[in-house]
Order: structure tokens, then C-alpha cells, then sequence
């Protein structure tokens, strides 16, 4: 078996009296594309931040391309990039100066040309001062210097906070291109559609420890969709169908919930009823994690 881009055991981190890491453990195969979900305060930036070498766990154990990131962090720098969601860059240097800054570990003729390329993609203005920038501005010179170097492994914190949506879909396009060379992505966001695009897999975590882990497609129960829509005819018959839970009618309004996969026949379903209009809304992640896991967390306290 190939060595694990990342490896991570029963990792415990605290601050005061703050337990942001409670035991995780994560493994991430080289040229997988994973997801890293949680609510806010669930753990991941403090997980990203010990892979990179700038705090280190009190327990448990860490591996980054076979390396400590504590011990090795230089070697390792070589070898990966990241971009964290806040991004703070020198106030009085350019936005091109400061990607030159951020990609000195990356410097092949190859990653110079990249890095023009991607200036022109994001439309990014590279002789300005970046105090004259905006957030998504900021956003798009770490986003640029990570994406041009030919770092094997990429560690994205919320990478697309303050990002307008189309330059979203240029970094979703991007970070295709690097899964389809076989470069390892570990993406956190708490943008659940983001994720869903991009990644293979997923792990979830709370309270710094993970809930769930695996193959999109086998946590795919998770992810149920609200439907809304007004009717014509009685729709009381609903209530005998499998697929359709928590069901409220009001008059010839009605809201339930469906499993993903049932989104189709119940659109057929719906049509049968005569309807006026339906709006089918995906959960957001928060919503997710509330119906899943909010009891667990409540017995937890
Ligand atoms: N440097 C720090 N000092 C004190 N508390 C921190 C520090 N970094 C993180 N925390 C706390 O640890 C928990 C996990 O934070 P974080 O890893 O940033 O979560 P996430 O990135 O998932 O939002 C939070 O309760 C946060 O307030
Ligand atoms: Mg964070």
C-alpha cells in the first residue's frame, strides 16, 4: 500500500479550556480530493494548522507526506501549499510582489507561467498595493499563489470566503484540473455544494472529533431535500408515500422532506397533483448536522 498523504490518530488539541481536537483521526490517500466539513468551532483550521507544522498536538500523532510536520516542517513546505479562508498578506507590497513572496518555495518555469495564467483567469490586478484590495481580492492572491505551484498536496481552509460566485466556479474548474493530475487536495468549507462538486470523499467532524467519513455517494442519506409547493388537488395521499416524510399540508400548500435519490419520482408525483409551483431547497450543511447529530451533541454536554 501507497503511503498516506496524510495520517492522522486520535490528534488532541486544547486551548485553555477549549478542547478543539478531541481524538481525530484522518487519513487521506495521495490523489484523493477530500472534503472537510464542520460547523464553525468544530476543529478543522486547528487540525490544518498542526498538518502545517504551526501548532502542535498534545496527543495522538501526525504524518504529512511521511513526514512530522513539526520536526520536517521545511521539507514539507516544499512540498504542499495552503490558503486559509482569512487571509492577511503585507499591506504595502503588491499583489503580484506578494505571490512571488508566497510561491518561493515554487519557482520552475512551469509554476512562473502558471501564475500569469492564473492572474488572468481571476482577473486580479497584480500591480496594486494589497491594502487597496478587497477581501475576495486578498482571497484571490492566496488562491493563485497555492494554485500555480506544483505542490503534490494542497491544504485549503475555506478557501473561497469572499469570493464572488464566478470566480468560485474558476477555483472549482481549477481544483478539477489538479485532481485530474493526481494532486492531493484536503478542501475545508462548511459550503456543503462546494464539496459535493469537488470531492471523492468526506469527513465530517464536530466538537474536534469525526462524525462521518467516506465515499460521497455512501452519505448520501444524509443530505435530504425540503420541498415546498402548492397544488390543486388533495394531497393527503402523500402521507401513505415512503418517500416522503414530515409532511405539513395548509390548504393547497404543502412542505416535506425528501431523500435526494427520490427527487425524481416525487416530481412526478407532484404533477399528478396538479401543481402551481414547487421549490425543492437542499439542505444546508448546518441543517444537516442539526438532524443528524444534534442529539448526540446534546447528550455529549
Ligand atoms: N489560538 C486559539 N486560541 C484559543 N482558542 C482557539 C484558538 N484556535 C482555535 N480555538 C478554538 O478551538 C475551537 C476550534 O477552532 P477552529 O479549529 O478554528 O474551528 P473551525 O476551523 O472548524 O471553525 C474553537 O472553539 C476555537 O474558538
Ligand atoms: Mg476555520
Amino acid at each position: 500500500m501507497t503511503e498516506p498523504a496524510i495520517s492522522v490518530s486520535n490528534l488532541v488539541r486544547t486551548f485553555g479550556k477549549t478542547r478543539a481536537l478531541d481524538g481525530l483521526s484522518l487519513d487521506v490517500q495521495p490523489g484523493e480530493v477530500r472534503g472537510f466539513l464542520g460547523p464553525n468551532g468544530s476543529g478543522k483550521s486547528t487540525t490544518i494548522r498542526i498538518l502545517l507544522g504551526v501548532l502542535r498536538q498534545e496527543k495522538g500523532e501526525t504524518r504529512v507526506l511521511g513526514m512530522d510536520p513539526w520536526a520536517d516542517s521545511v521539507r514539507i513546505h516544499r512540498r504542499i501549499s495552503y490558503v486559509a479562508g482569512e487571509t492577511a498578506l503585507w499591506p504595502s507590497l503588491t499583489g503580484g510582489e506578494t505571490i512571488d513572496i508566497l510561491t518561493r518555495h515554487h519557482r520552475s518555469p512551469h509554476e512562473r507561467g502558471r501564475r500569469d495564467e492564473l492572474i488572468d483567469k481571476f482577473e486580479l490586478d497584480p500591480t496594486k498595493k494589497t491594502r487597496a484590495y478587497s477581501k475576495g481580492n486578498r482571497q484571490k492572491v492566496a488562491l493563485i499563489a497555492a494554485l500555480a505551484s506544483d505542490a503534490e498536496l494542497l491544504l485549503l481552509d475555506e478557501p473561497t470566503a469572499g469570493l464572488d460566485p464566478l470566480m468560485e466556479a474558476i477555483f472549482m474548474d481549477e481544483v478539477r484540473a489538479l485532481k485530474a493530475q493526481g494532486r492531493t487536495v484536503l478542501l475545508s468549507s462548511h459550503i456543503l455544494a462546494e464539496v459535493e462538486r469537488l470531492c471523492d470523499s468526506v469527513t465530517i467532524i464536530r466538537a474536534g472529533r469525526e462524525v462521518q467519513s467516506g465515499p460521497l455517494e455512501e452519505l448520501r442519506h444524509l443530505t435530504r431535500s425540503t420541498v415546498t409547493a402548492t397544488v390543486r388537488k388533495d394531497p393527503s395521499h402523500l402521507r401513505a408515500n415512503r418517500e416522503v416524510h414530515d409532511l405539513h399540508v395548509d390548504g393547497p400548500r404543502i412542505t416535506f422532506v425528501i431523500d435526494d435519490a427520490a427527487v425524481g419520482s416525487i416530481l412526478s408525483t407532484l404533477s399528478a397533483l396538479d401543481v402551481v409551483n414547487v421549490r425543492i431547497s437542499p439542505p444546508s450543511l448546518e441543517e444537516m448536522f442539526l438532524r443528524h447529530y444534534g442529539d448526540v451533541v446534546e447528550d455529549e454536554r
